[in-house]
């Protein structure tokens, strides 16, 4: 089962949405040197920056972003939060605390949808870490020369996308080919990774994407994962596996993490890996 789908009426208050989108075109604005204020540290993956340069040689998306760990809240590190616009770390705040729960129900309707107790899947999410990417990509005149996010899958349990301007740029990848995903306005993007995967033995598909660019206009949007506990060790969860036949290797939580932010993005052939021989 590969899904793309896209949630409305997920109860997040409008006002919530408009500040943070509001607030994301407003900090982005600045001058680099002010978001720069907030750059990542090295051997550190939350602040404002580009994502995934693993190499001088290698070719750059198109884009910055503030990456920032929004729960629990006493893991936050409020270093790398903006304090311009003066409202954005409150609408941060308000967005990832809206949004705890319709990840947390949407996992228990999947897992019922496939017969399965809802508990196991909400066990190994609930309470546990969240994070939020605010990607920004400028417009490139040769837009069709760049990508702006290259090719991959999302690591964690689900993200949540939201588009914050109403350029389009996410593609999904199916059968080989690039779909290009007309956001809807206010909607929430919901895309499983591969944490979810690996866990369902397969019954999830984590979904290959990627962003383009605009030729004339900036693009903003903003992902919010759903990790699994820190320290979990991921292997088929036993209630996905019924006919005994596990299909995924098991790696913990934090090796998995590690090597989507430290290594050049490369589609699905990072969870290929993870694939046993059938
Ligand atoms: C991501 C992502 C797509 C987009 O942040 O993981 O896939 O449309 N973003 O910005
Ligand atoms: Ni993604």
């Amino acid at each position: 089962m590969q899904q793309k789908l896209q949630l409305i009426n997920h109860g997040v208050p409008d006002e919530v949405i408009a500040n943070l989108k509001n607030d994301l075109v407003e900090f982005f604005s600045q001058p680099l040197d002010a978001k720069k204020e907030y750059s990542q540290l090295p051997n550190n993956l939350e602040g404002y920056g580009q994502a995934f340069v693993v190499s001088d040689n290698q070719k750059l998306d198109w884009a910055d972003m503030l990456y920032l760990q929004v729960c629990p809240t006493d893991s936050r590190d409020l270093r790398f939060w903006p304090n311009y616009p003066a409202s954005f770390r409150h609408s941060i705040d308000a967005y990832s605390s809206e949004t705890e729960n319709i990840g947390l129900c949407l996992l228990q309707f999947m897992a019922k949808a496939v017969g399965v107790e809802p508990k196991s899947l909400l066990s190994v999410f609930e309470g546990q870490a969240r994070g939020l990417r605010m990607n920004y990509y400028p417009p490139c005149l040769k837009a069709d020369k760049v990508l702006g996010l290259s090719p991959h899958t999302d690591p964690g349990g689900l993200t949540l996308l939201l588009q914050v301007n109403d350029v389009q740029g996410l593609q999904i990848n199916k059968d080989g080919k690039w779909f290009s995903v007309n956001a809807l306005n206010g909607a929430l993007i919901v895309n499983i990774g591969d944490t979810l995967e690996i866990l369902s033995n397969g019954k999830f598909r984590s979904v290959e994407h990627r962003a383009v660019v605009h030729p004339s206009r900036e693009r903003i949007s903003a992902a919010l994962f759903y990790y699994p506990c820190q320290d979990m060790v991921i292997s088929p969860l036993p209630d996905f596996v019924k006919d005994g036949k596990v299909k995924y290797k098991t790696i913990s939580y934090q090796d998995l993490l590690t090597e989507y932010f430290t290594a050049e993005l490369d589609g699905r052939n990072r969870l290929k890996k993870m694939k046993l021989e059938p």
